[in-house]
């Protein structure tokens, strides 16, 4: 593990220009959170410095992993210190505004996780504190940076898949455990930021910007269970402004069929080829132009990198993929995506979404978009 990390680092290392000064990240919320403080030991541009968590145990916790870093439970005592340069938000959906606000108004640079944030109030907030502060920001679209998704995207930047005619992407998977865990996902946000943030960024990022939305939703018996206020199921066709189509469906009740339907999957229909990536089994399919189709699967070589040595986990090597991206961006400042202005723009697709599923009408985007100031 420690040999195939070391080749990583170096490799990266060589492949971009670096400053020679690591940005420090200090990481707020310590449960998916700690993913980060653990997979930061395979980076090459930024590392660990700090830890923070209104809980003390979460901190004890991460001290297993990194005893070496500053940890606290007060928020406001790791924006004050200057020896970091990013903070890493992975609080509650429903704090994501206050917590990002706080951040740049302290003179940092931020990667929030997903969803970016989940209120219109809240967008037009971050997005006036990052004009007025000038700082930058990240939003940890985690599934971009796995790597069947980092292999899909390349092929279709280099043409492989002619233009791209439909784009259709999901998220599903049972979420007991989640709610168990953390109560607040029932009451305080709704499934379409929380889950279908991953499948609505991905029709975002091949689609372009999105017209319209035409949304259903339902609430699952798992759902009702624990008091959801909204729906755990969507059903999402989308219209880009260049006219093309897409689908997104999210289901957060589910039986899984772990061996028929990944949890993530995108499916691309371009002219001359069609192709499809995988969360969590890694895998990549695509056709070649003679129609056989091809199968990539980089799981054994690459469960050190993403899954810290087990068959499936954590996000380690996806959130240590777009924290170097970020950290890259900053020192050379080179374009990034998704950006404040993407995410908020994203934001406002699941906002409309969300409205069309509970008023059964198709939604445009375009209003939602002016009223958050875009
Ligand atoms: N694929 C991904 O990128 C991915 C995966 C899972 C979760 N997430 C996102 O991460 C975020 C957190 O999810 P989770 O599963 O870790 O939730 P969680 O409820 O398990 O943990 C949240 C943590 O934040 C802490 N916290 C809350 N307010 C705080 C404050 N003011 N200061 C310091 N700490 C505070 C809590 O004590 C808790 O430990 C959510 O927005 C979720 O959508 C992203």
């Amino acid at each position: 593990m420690k040999e195939f990390l070391e080749k990583q680092i170096t490799e990266r290392k060589n492949s971009v220009k670096f400053s020679g000064q690591k940005k420090r990240i200090g990481v707020l919320g310590l449960h998916e959170g700690r993913t980060l403080l653990v997979g930061l030991d395979r980076t090459a541009l930024c590392e660990a410095a700090a830890g923070c968590d209104l809980e003390q145990y979460k901190i004890d916790e991460a001290k297993k992993d990194r005893p070496d870093l500053f940890y606290t439970t007060r928020y406001d005592e790791m924006l004050s210190r200057s020896d970091i340069d990013i903070i890493a938000i992975y609080t509650p959906d429903q704090f994501h505004g206050d917590h990002v606000v706080k951040a740049f108004e302290a003179g940092k640079d931020v990667i929030c996780t997903k969803p970016l944030v989940n209120s219109v109030e809240d967008a037009k907030r971050i997005l006036d504190a990052s004009r007025r502060t000038g700082k930058k920001l990240l939003v940890g679209q985690s599934t971009r940076f796995f790597e069947s998704f980092r292999r899909q995207r390349t092929d279709f930047e280099r043409g492989h898949l002619g233009t791209l005619e439909l784009v259709d992407a999901h998220y599903t998977h049972r979420m007991d455990w989640f709610y168990e865990k953390s109560p607040w996902a029932a009451t305080e946000t709704d499934w379409i930021f929380l889950g279908l943030s991953h499948p609505v960024d991905l029709v975002r990022w091949y689609t372009g910007p999105i017209e319209e939305v035409q949304a259903m939703g339902y609430t699952s018996e798992l759902g009702k269970q624990y008091g959801l206020k909204g729906f755990d199921i969507y059903v999402v066709n989308l219209r880009g402004k260049n006219g093309r189509i897409a689908r997104a469906m999210g289901h957060y009740g589910l039986k899984e069929m772990f061996s028929v339907r990944n949890c993530i999957e995108l499916f691309l229909c371009g002219t001359k080829n069609t192709s499809m990536a995988q969360y969590h089994d890694m895998k990549y399919q695509y056709t070649l132009d003679n129609g056989t189709e091809v199968t990539e699967n980089p799981l054994y070589e690459l469960r050190h990198y993403h899954f810290n040595s087990e068959i499936h986990g954590m996000h380690y090597g996806e959130f240590a993929n777009y924290s170097d991206y970020f950290a890259d961006a900053l020192m050379n400042k080179s374009s990034y995506s998704p950006g404040i202005e993407e995410g908020v723009e994203t934001f406002c697709i699941m906002e409309a979404i969300r409205r069309s599923a509970q008023t059964q009408q198709p939604v445009h985007i375009a209003p939602l978009l002016q009223e958050v100031g875009l």
